[in-house]
């Protein structure tokens, strides 16, 4: 039961905000630069660094400068790092079988980090969007996202990741199944220490535009992914969702976006106790460079409120395209 608050004067509650020292002493959540996992694009070529027009300050990167980056990324702390690749149209296909060469872009990658930074943790996304003609993130069959052929795609595409070394896999194609598929096929290659961040909470949602210009899905991408991504209404089927996930071999949950879906984040870890991460997707950064930019906000105050509120929420983690730059303003204190 909570006591009654004491009245006035006894009941003084601004006396513990009167100074920085007193604030800090009584402060329940931080953040710190190991809850952060970096989302970066990757792109062929050698020394390429590309501007993404709709997240300003956001590059692609070849794999040698994305090297670079995760060195430095491992310098400020930062404990992991996440592949998106932008696929050359030219090798998108109906069947997406670059999604699962062993010499494709992110493949390439983590090999290239884990022999060069093996300190930091690499991270991928399992999904078929980036290889896919027609931008889906499963397989279309008569204009259908056919959900079992999708899974033995996605298990293919597991299995290379894992043999280049991913410590992290990122399942966020919202199939039913895939989760006890890729943790089976896992198993019987003997990948046993390989874990699964499921995005088990993903909602059909309107702030990963600026994400998908940096994949290069935007043009190819017909019709919207609301038969396999969750409808922004529903927090009991995002229950449902964790669940199956946690029981099928899920090590972790994401629920994405974050800030139109703290509810969610507190809620799933109230009810699982896994260990729970939000992501704050490309549209959330787009939407806060741009006011910043425009001088509407202070950046670097909305930037860490924004990350800090997320802890609040109960996550244990946040992937975020600021991790560098907030982790660099954490060490300069
Ligand atoms: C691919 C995928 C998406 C994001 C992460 N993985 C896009 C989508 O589902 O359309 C979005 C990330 C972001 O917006 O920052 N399935």
């Amino acid at each position: 039961m909570r006591p009654t608050q004491a009245p006035y004067p006894a009941g003084r509650l601004r006396r513990l905000r009167s100074s920085a020292p007193l604030r800090a002493m009584v402060r329940e959540t931080r953040l710190s630069v190991e809850d952060l996992i970096w989302p970066v694009f990757l792109c062929a070529g050698e020394g390429q660094q590309q501007e993404i027009a709709s997240m300003p300050g956001v590059v692609r990167r070849s794999v040698d400068l994305t090297v670079e980056a995760a060195a430095e990324a491992a310098d400020l702390g930062i404990p992991a790092i996440c592949l998106f690749p932008y696929t050359d149209p030219d090798l998108k296909t109906e069947g997406c079988e670059e999604a699962w060469n062993p010499g494709n872009l992110t493949n390439r990658a983590i090999r290239a980090i884990k022999a060069q930074v093996p300190e930091i943790a690499v991270m991928t996304d399992i999904a078929l969007d980036p290889y896919n003609s027609n931008g889906h993130d499963g397989i279309v069959v008569d204009g259908q996202i056919v959900n079992d052929e999708t899974v033995e795609a996605l298990v293919k595409m597991a299995l290379a990741q894992a043999a280049a070394g991913a410590d992290i896999l990122g399942p966020s194609d919202m199939m039913d199944g895939r989760i006890g598929a890729i943790r089976k096929a896992l198993e019987a290659a003997g990948h046993r220490n390989v874990t699964i961040m499921s995005y088990a909470a993903k909602y059909a949602s309107a702030f990963y535009g600026p994400f998908r210009d940096a994949v290069g899905a935007t043009g190819a991408l017909k019709g919207d992914k609301k038969t396999y991504q969750m409808d922004p209404a529903n927090s009991d089927e995002a229950m449902r969702l964790i669940e199956r996930d946690l029981s099928e071999g899920a090590d972790m949950v994401m629920v994405k976006p974050g800030m139109a879906y703290l509810d969610i984040c507190r809620r799933v870890k109230e009810t699982f106790g896994a260990p729970t991460f939000a992501y704050q997707v490309s549209g959330e950064y787009a939407m806060l460079e741009a006011a910043a930019r425009n001088g509407w906000l202070d950046g670097d105050a909305v930037m860490q409120e924004s990350l800090l509120a997320f802890k609040r929420a109960g996550c244990d983690g946040i992937l975020t395209y600021y991790a560098p730059r907030v982790a660099r303003l954490m060490k300069a204190g």
